[in-house]
């Protein structure tokens, strides 16, 4: 059983294979946050103690106790305008204009089988999963707040999400609904977080806590952004990618996020993550409810390298879709860097021979075949193709390029309108924008109104018109500008801050009912290369563009940031041409290879342009990656750089143990310099390992102290080492 419950104590505990989580409703019915951590199989709230820290006061009913205060005690989900001075993780106004909220425990409901958060992505479990529910009771209002804990076991991974009702009498207005609230009363802690900017998303930062005051990772951009990725990781100063305790908090959300980390006087960490509550309103008439996002929780005692793989299991088994779990996916080419907007069939036809030639499995015809589209400034609406420039329609376009022998993907942005379509043309109020004011433009696009139901239909038929027609296998879905002017005319004055939480509903629901009808397509998520790589699109997407950066040395940084907390086989990553169209920089294309071997791989570069040679290392890197597939997606991901600044190391053993494949790229090599040493992670001591490159027989214990590099050569040299068993040996 992984759910222990001491009625008599009130003591809740959550249990994963190594790690364990408490809370207790104590004498005065507030939920305590008790433990979160490894395994312990014993009571832990003795940990819990109190003394009158001054200037902290007392709820009315522990009047005579000067120590006790929801100010200094450990909090499951913290109050507002009652004593808790910290962070709030709700915020509420009552009809009187009253703003406070105080919980009480008011019992409890143990649940088996899965649900999703209504209206949002959620993971996936099955019948068995357990769960547990906790709720709250604001006797004064009315407000409840049912707590709900999800166990996914296997992964040491605990999912946490609210969902607030209106038992009252009056309409409630929230004005922040957070998905958890953490206390650490005990060590010191510091944090990472992962900021960026288009064209560099993901690069982590490590950062200590101000005592007494409060940092503040977020978007407000209506996505999850490049700039501020809803996921960060709490841990021990000491923590390494080896050793260590951390701790993760990924929101399950693509849209507006605050993930608030401060220090109180006492030096008690809190951690409070949720949809971003600046501009966010929702109102609650009696009887209503509220359901926030999930927050996947997991902790390790072994560092950082463990908490990842704890994300890279969990997201591959609970969040991506069945049907894309372990599926080969195509080696694909997009047109994008091959040809931007200046293409017609015969051109796509030619690629696509050229691709095939190589081993290529799918073209994907990126922006420009729809509308007007000869560049980026209209026609983001009308889905319907421009026959005049491809000298064909769609059907027939994609018919032909089937019949080089390649599967056919196609660019979709959904969720825009250009001020320049037919679609705006006949309905202006379907962009987002306040009245009588000119909106912010953006790539010269607005932004539809998404939580409209009639701008979803008008979507979900267009796309379904297209798919239905056409034989299309793959859809790449952009996001390409921040949401401004967020105001809806669909919603009366009073209900302008539900707008950007709604807008997020509704791109979820259209997802849903598109991958319904269309189970076989598959998409992969993009928002102007990673602006909305989270775990909400990949309930829908199971791989997303890591980054519009394809500089092999840039993304190295990249991708070793996106993987503290998303698996390797989200990581949509391509061969480009050289030199690198960001960058202007010229890296060996067996570099490239090894670097977009780890991520979904495919090429980004007109295959007819290539040397003769070049299309032998392609069709080497192609072969190898069909090889080393079900390792690279499926297998266990270290990094082994920790520190380094001269190269990149990183490895993937199989979940046997029995193979690995280590890569290694010198982003700095050095006349007459030391010999990077990379030592191993994850093998099998014992076990007698050959590694293919030498043809040398070793055992897991010596590479675990490293394989020597020896001196490189030249610009970015890259090295990939495979590692096999002998008595497995084929
Ligand atoms: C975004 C994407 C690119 C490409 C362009 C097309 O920037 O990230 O890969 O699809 O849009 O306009």
């Amino acid at each position: 059983m992984s759910i222990r419950i001491n009625e008599k104590e009130r003591l809740f505990s959550l249990e994963t294979i190594h790690t364990e989580y408490q809370m207790k409703a104590d004498e005065t019915g507030v939920l305590l946050h008790v433990w979160y951590g490894l395994k312990t199989g014993s009571d832990m709230s003795s940990r819990i103690r109190t003394a009158n820290r001054g200037f902290c006061g007392n709820p009315y009913e522990q009047q005579t106790r000067f120590d006790y205060s929801l100010d200094t005690l450990p909090q499951e989900y913290s109050t507002d305008g009652v004593g808790d001075f910290r962070s709030a993780a709700v915020k509420v106004k009552l009809e009187n204009g009253s703003r406070s909220v105080d919980w009480r425990y008011a019992g409890y409901r143990l649940l088996k089988g899965k649900e999703k958060p209504q209206g949002l992505p959620g993971l996936r479990g099955n019948a068995e999963t357990e769960g547990l529910e906790i709720c709250l009771e604001d006797k004064v209002s009315g407000l409840n707040a049912f707590l709900i804990y999800w166990l996914f076991e296997e992964q040491d991974v605990i999912v946490r999400s609210v969902r607030l009702e209106n038992r009252g009498t009056e309409v409630i207005t929230l004005g922040k609904a957070a998905s958890v609230c953490m206390d650490f009363p005990y060590g010191k802690k510091e944090v990472m977080h992962f900021h960026g900017r288009h064209a560099m998303e993901r690069v982590p930062e490590r950062m200590g806590i101000p005592q007494g005051g409060r940092l503040a990772f977020e978007s407000r951009r209506g996505m999850s952004s490049h700039q501020s990725n809803p996921f960060i990781i709490l841990c021990d100063p000491a923590a390494t990618e080896r050793q260590g305790e951390c701790w993760g908090f990924m929101l399950m959300y693509s849209g507006n996020h605050l993930e608030e980390v401060s220090m109180d006087q006492t030096g008690s960490v809190r951690v409070v993550s949720g949809i971003h509550p600046e501009g966010f309103e929702w109102k609650l008439a009696p009887g209503e409810n509220f359901q926030t996002p999930e927050a996947i929780l997991s902790f390790s005692a072994e560092g950082l390298n463990v908490l990842s793989r704890n994300y890279h299991r969990v997201i591959r088994k609970e969040v991506i879709a069945p049907r894309w779990r372990n599926a080969k996916k195509p080696v694909l080419v997009n047109s994008w860097e091959a040809c931007y907007f200046d293409f017609d069939a015969e051109k796509l036809l030619d690629l696509s021979k050229a691709a095939k030639d190589l081993g290529m499995e799918m073209l994907v015809l990126d922006d420009g075949w729809f509308g007007k589209r000869n560049d980026d400034t209209t026609s983001l609406g009308d889905w319907v193709c421009n026959e005049g420039k491809l000298g064909c329609s769609l059907k027939e376009l994609s018919e032909r390029i089937h019949e080089t022998g390649l599967k056919f993907g196609l660019w979709v942005e959904p969720e825009m309108i250009s001020p320049d379509s037919d679609l705006y043309r006949a309905h202006p109020d379907w962009a987002l924008q306040d009245p009588g004011r000119l909106p912010m433009v953006s790539r010269r696009q607005l932004v539809l109104d998404m939580g409209r139901e009639e701008i979803q239909d008008y979507l979900f038929n267009r796309i379904s018109a297209i798919l239905n027609d056409a034989q299309i296998e793959y859809i790449k879905w952009d996001f390409n500008r921040s949401v401004a002017n967020c105001w809806s005319g669909a919603l009366p004055a009073d209900r302008q801050g539900e707008a950007a939480h709604r807008f997020m509903l509704g791109t979820y629901r259209l997802l849903e009912r598109l991958t319904a009808a269309f189970p076989d397509v598959m998409i992969e998520g993009c928002s102007g290369g990673g602006g909305r790589f989270d775990a909400g699109m990949l309930y829908y997407c199971p791989q997303i563009w890591c980054s519009d950066n394809t500089d092999a040395i840039e993304r190295l940084e990249i991708q070793k940031g996106t993987s503290y907390g998303y698996p390797v086989c989200a990581m949509g990553s391509h061969v480009s041409a050289c030199p690198n169209h960001q960058t202007g920089r010229t890296v060996p294309l067996e570099t490239r290879g090894v670097v977009a071997q780890t991520g979904t791989f495919g090429y980004e570069l007109n295959p007819a342009k290539l040397t003769d040679e070049e299309k032998q290392t392609v069709k080497q890197q192609i072969e190898a990656f069909h090889r080393y597939e079900t390792l690279i997606e499926g297998g266990d991901y270290y990094r082994l750089d920790e520190g380094e600044e001269d190269y990149t190391a990183w490895m993937v053993v199989s979940p046997e143990k029995d193979e690995a494949l280590v890569s290694f790229v010198a982003t700095h090599v050095r006349s007459n310099g030391a010999f990077p040493l990379v030592r191993l992670q994850g093998l099998e001591p014992e076990t007698v390992y050959r590694r293919e490159d030498t043809g040398e027989t070793v055992t897991g214990a010596a590479l675990l102290q490293g394989i020597s590099f020896g001196q490189m050569h030249g610009d970015y040299p890259a090295v990939q080492v495979r590692l096999k068993e002998m008595k497995n040996e084929k």
